[in-house]
């Protein structure tokens, strides 16, 4: 080396590994997070998914098989069959239940065991065996599944948005993001920590991708966040033409619950739509929807290149990125040993927070914030794109 020579650190030479903060990631019983997600519902299908052929779903990283029996009723229950292990997914769907495919025990949907066919009087001792099994409530065309403490199952939550509802009014679900594949390849916190992020719109979709929703969202906006007791609201203000500002809410609910309105401004008013990210483990996800709809609505859908996502070539996906590019860009689970948060990554710090707040809570033996018990309490939600004055 020349003495006068200058040395420019920070190179990529010699950097320490990244490490993933895994109480916020981790997904499976046991640990912080997946302890505290265990203590909400969450959707695990369609409603159409629970139908009599079994169907192999993963949750939470737990696998799972989902049925409905001949009476109508869904079933959600660990594969293995309680006699000697074959899985019920070759299971044959009955009036009253699923039964193994082995030896033909048979199964309601709380697991209890209704006969053994060849043991004497169909198992004198089958009222001991218990197929592991998971309650499921159906609403908003969604199937919802708690996989927690059985004595702390609290209230399945309506949603306001979801309940008042004009005679045209409908709910659609979906189970999909809209650019991208149905099991998304990354933790589902990148999705969450994406809800109180609303500065990457004007840039990722307003500007490094073209205008992909309205040109008022392109705008650069002024952005507050506040906690509403059961997560974190993002209030983003952006100057119109007119004089008037669109003041837009969204909405993160804990664990794993998002209210965004419709980014398209197709109309003023409170969002309709709730959605849950699900944990299927800790690298993939689904996005499952409810959605009120009337008869003329419309939401944005962008199609860049007009092209539908799995119609995009590469090179195309690297013009045009949109938020699966950005989040599982992110890697299956993110670093967060390398990430530099700024001032406007404070959203998603009060999230973390509380997330990890409510993880420690669970773990002291508490409930955590959001869970009813009592009544059937109808959640408030404020999301919303409005248009004010000033
Ligand atoms: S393994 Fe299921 S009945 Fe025998
Ligand atoms: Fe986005």
């Amino acid at each position: 080396m020349r003495s006068n020579e200058v040395i420019d650190e920070g190179t990529a030479y010699g950097r320490k590994p990244g490490v993933t903060n895994r109480d916020l990631t981790d997904t499976t019983p046991g640990t912080k997070m997946g302890d505290l997600l265990r203590r909400y519902w969450h959707p695990v299908g369609l409603a159409g998914d629970a139908t009599e052929r079994p169907k192999a779903i993963r949750v939470l990283t737990e696998d799972l098989i989902l049925f409905r029996d001949k009476r109508g009723r869904p079933g959600l229950v660990y594969p293995r069959c309680a006699h000697r292990g074959t899985t019920l997914y070759y299971g044959k769907v009955e009036e009253k239940g699923i039964r193994c495919c082995y030896h033909g025990w048979l199964f309601d949907v709380e697991g209890h065991c209704l006969e053994q066919p060849c043991e004497p009087e169909l198992g004198r001792h089958r009222d001991q065996v218990r197929q592991p099994w998971y309650p499921l409530e159906e609403r908003y065309g969604l199937i919802f599944a708690y996989l927690g403490p059985a004595e702390r199952k609290p209230k399945l939550p309506r949603w306001d948005v979801l309940e008042q509802m004009d005679a045209d009014h409908t709910i659609s679900a979906s189970d999909h993001i809209q650019s991208g594949p149905k099991i998304v390849p990354c933790s589902w916190t990148h999705h969450y920590d994406n809800v109180p992020d609303h500065y990457h719109v004007p840039i990722l979709h307003g500007s490094n991708s073209g205008v992909q929703f309205v040109e008022m969202m392109a705008r650069m906006p002024q952005i507050d966040w506040e906690y509403t007791g059961i997560g974190v609201n993002t209030r983003a203000r952006r100057k119109l033409d007119n004089g008037k500002t669109l003041l837009r809410i969204t909405e993160g609910v804990l664990p794993n619950v998002r209210l965004i309105p419709d980014p398209g401004i197709s109309r003023y008013g409170k969002s309709e739509s709730v959605s849950w990210l699900l944990p299927v483990d800790d690298t993939h996800y689904m996005l499952y929807a409810a959605l009120k709809m009337k008869p003329g609505w419309t939401r944005a859908f962008t199609r860049p290149a007009g092209k539908s996502w799995d119609e995009m070539t590469a090179a195309e996906h690297q013009q045009y990125p949109d938020d699966f590019e950005a989040q599982v860009g992110q890697g299956a689970i993110t670093l967060h040993s390398e990430e530099h948060l700024a001032t406007t990554d404070q959203g998603l710090a009060m999230l973390r927070r509380l997330l990890l707040k409510q993880a420690e809570t669970v773990a002291e033996g508490g409930d955590p914030i959001g869970v009813s018990f009592g009544d059937d309490s109808v959640v408030a939600t404020h999301a919303g794109n409005f248009l004010i004055d000033g």
